[in-house]
């Protein structure tokens, strides 16, 4: 088998694991890197991991997981994306497109029709750029105590050209990634 050449440093890899450490390299070891904590949510890891590395130094990453939802009144799975994370000094790179480029093309050869992923508002001309698309209805996540409404907004992208998207409530089985 011929060896794939590809001498572009900012080729996305899968990474065999993503620890506290790694965010840290990309994000620094403020106590919000996300932004999120003011939902008082809990987050879950992700499953996979996608990063870039310049010069041997991890400098962006996405992270997808496995999802089972109820869509209306339909049962679904979706592949969610999350601590989706570029580091501050190279940013404006094309970076964090290329490494959701890649959770997204490992997302596509796992069966899921749709890609889900919450964000803060600043964020959504963002991914709405990356070809995401605002999920209008309310969701529901679970937590300690039940399920919430997420105070996040929700985004999702088809993974395959049939995929849709049907009307009515959310409700993510699972913690929110
Ligand atoms: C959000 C973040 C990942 C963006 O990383 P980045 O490497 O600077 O983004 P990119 O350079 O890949 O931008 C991709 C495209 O989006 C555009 N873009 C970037 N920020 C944008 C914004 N706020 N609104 C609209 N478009 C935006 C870029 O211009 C670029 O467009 P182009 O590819 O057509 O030239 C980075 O700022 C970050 O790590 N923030 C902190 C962590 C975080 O909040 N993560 C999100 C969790 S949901």
């Amino acid at each position: 088998m011929g060896e794939v050449m590809d001498d572009d440093p900012t080729t996305p890899v899968r990474l065999a694991a993503y620890t506290r450490t790694d965010q840290t390299e990309i994000l620094g070891d403020g106590d919000d890197p996300f932004g999120v904590a003011g939902t008082g949510l809990t987050f879950l890891p992700k499953d996979e991991h996608f990063g870039i590395r310049l010069a041997g130094r991890l400098v962006a990453h996405a992270g997808l997981l496995r999802l089972s939802l109820t869509v209306g009144d339909t049962p679904s799975e979706a592949m969610g994306v999350g601590g989706v994370a570029v580091a501050p000094d190279v940013r404006g790179r094309g970076l964090a497109r290329r490494v959701v480029a890649a959770a997204l093309t490992h997302a596509r050869t796992q069966g899921p029709p749709n890609a889900l992923l919450f964000c803060r508002p600043p964020l959504v001309p963002f991914y709405t750029h990356l070809g995401w698309h605002p999920v209008q209805a309310p969701v529901h996540v679970e937590q300690h105590d039940g399920p919430v409404l997420m105070p996040l907004h929700t985004m999702r992208t088809p993974l395959h050209e049939d995929a849709d998207w049907p009307s009515g409530t959310v409700r993510l089985h699972s913690f929110p990634m």
